[in-house]
């Protein structure tokens, strides 16, 4: 039996974010910049991380709880083995009715039709530039843009949506924002434009490197003018905007400049099993032990939703010049352990 369960600030949980690995292909300066995670990273072990069937047992639980939407991160999700099996597993689960993967895309050619064919719903693909020479220096591994291109196609051309991420860092990559968005204009991929968030210890973040959602569609309508669209649903991280020609539309994640967090609907959960309420959570509960204990999953159940009813993140509402200086002294999580 499913009921909705609300949070300390009346939010439902809705959506759950399953990192299943934290470990990347990329090192994305703003995400897993190499210098920090180099060759000694302690990375997760093997027998640390939750096996399919716990995830899924954890994932049956959440769904009695109110959860509709999962989404697969990781890392990059398409390194940890046999991924479709999980999302066969997952696509079982009564009251889930959307199951998305956000990937860096270079595995997508070899694994699309085999998530399609376990019921994968759609898929978000990271791309910071259309331009190889910038895109080699944001993934930090020198990797060409053709085969994240490939990896697109092939998942369009086996049924899976796709839309594009593009973190824009100011300098870095601002100067892509029009070529990505001609790119992609008219393919059936929407292209949402990120702004540049101070997750984790590492990255160097700096308000002077963000990029502003007014900024991006300033710069935008310069060359293709847009205009606001409703959201798809309560909720939707995304703003939409519609290409004023009528050939499709761009979306905005502005979790800096304009934040979201009244109506984050959002749990986290991490390839080790913890569960945080928010990507700037300085800590997450523990669940691997939970489950491999001898606890019954109506315990499991009870237990999950005390977490969340005693709820009340919304560390981007309050962000301030001197809450960043706070977090970046203290522990926080980074990014690629706990997906975006
Ligand atoms: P859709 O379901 O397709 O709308 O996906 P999504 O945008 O929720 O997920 P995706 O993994 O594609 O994330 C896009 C960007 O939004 C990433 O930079 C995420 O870190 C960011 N994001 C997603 N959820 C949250 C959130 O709750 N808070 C903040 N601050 N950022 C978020
Ligand atoms: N700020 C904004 N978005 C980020 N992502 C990773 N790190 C950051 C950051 N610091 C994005 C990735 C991916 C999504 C899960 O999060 O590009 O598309
Ligand atoms: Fe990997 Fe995605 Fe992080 Fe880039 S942003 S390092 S692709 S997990
Ligand atoms: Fe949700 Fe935290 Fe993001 Fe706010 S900052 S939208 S509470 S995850």
């Amino acid at each position: 039996k499913r009921s909705k369960v609300y949070d300390s600030l009346f939010r439902p949980l809705k959506d759950l974010r399953i990192s299943v690995t934290d470990q990347c292909n990329f090192r994305c300066s703003y995400c897993m910049p190499a210098d920090v995670f180099g060759p000694d990273f302690p990375f997760l072990k093997k027998d640390e991380l939750l096996s399919f069937e716990e995830i899924t047992r954890l994932a049956a639980q959440f769904a009695k709880m109110g959860v509709e939407k999962i989404r697969i991160t990781g890392g990059e999700p398409l390194l940890r083995k046999d991924l479709h099996f999980l999302v066969k597993e997952l696509k079982r689960i009564e009251g889930i009715n959307d199951i998305a993967l956000t990937t860096n895309g270079v595995f997508l050619t070899r694994q699309a039709e085999k998530l399609k064919e376990a019921g994968l719903d759609r898929i978000n693909v990271s791309l910071d530039a259309i331009e190889d020479r910038i895109f080699k220096q944001m993934n930090g591994r020198n990797v060409p843009v053709a085969p994240v291109l490939k990896g697109i196609r092939h998942a369009q051309e086996v049924g899976l949506p796709v839309k594009v991420n593009m973190v824009v860092k100011k300098e870095a990559n601002e100067s892509q924002i029009i070529p990505m968005a001609r790119f992609f204009k008219g393919t059936g991929v929407i292209v949402r434009f990120i702004e540049f968030m101070d997750v984790g210890n590492t990255n160097g973040w700096d308000y002077s490197s963000v990029v502003s959602k007014k900024e991006i569609i300033r710069k935008l309508c310069e060359s293709y003018p847009v205009e606001p669209v409703k959201a798809n649903y309560y909720g939707e991280v995304a703003d939409r905007f519609r290409y004023m020609d009528g050939d499709g539309e761009v979306g905005v994640i502005s979790s800096v400049s304009d934040s979201f967090c009244s109506s984050c609907t959002r749990a986290r959960l991490s390839a080790d099993g913890k569960l945080f309420t928010c990507l700037f959570a300085q800590k997450g509960t523990d669940l691997r032990e939970k489950l491999r204990s001898e606890g019954d999953d109506e315990a499991l159940y009870s237990f999950l939703s005390d977490v969340w009813k005693h709820r009340h993140d919304r560390y981007s509402d309050e962000r301030t010049k001197a809450s960043v200086k706070e977090r970046q002294a203290g522990p926080k999580i980074e990014m690629s352990y706990i997906g975006g």
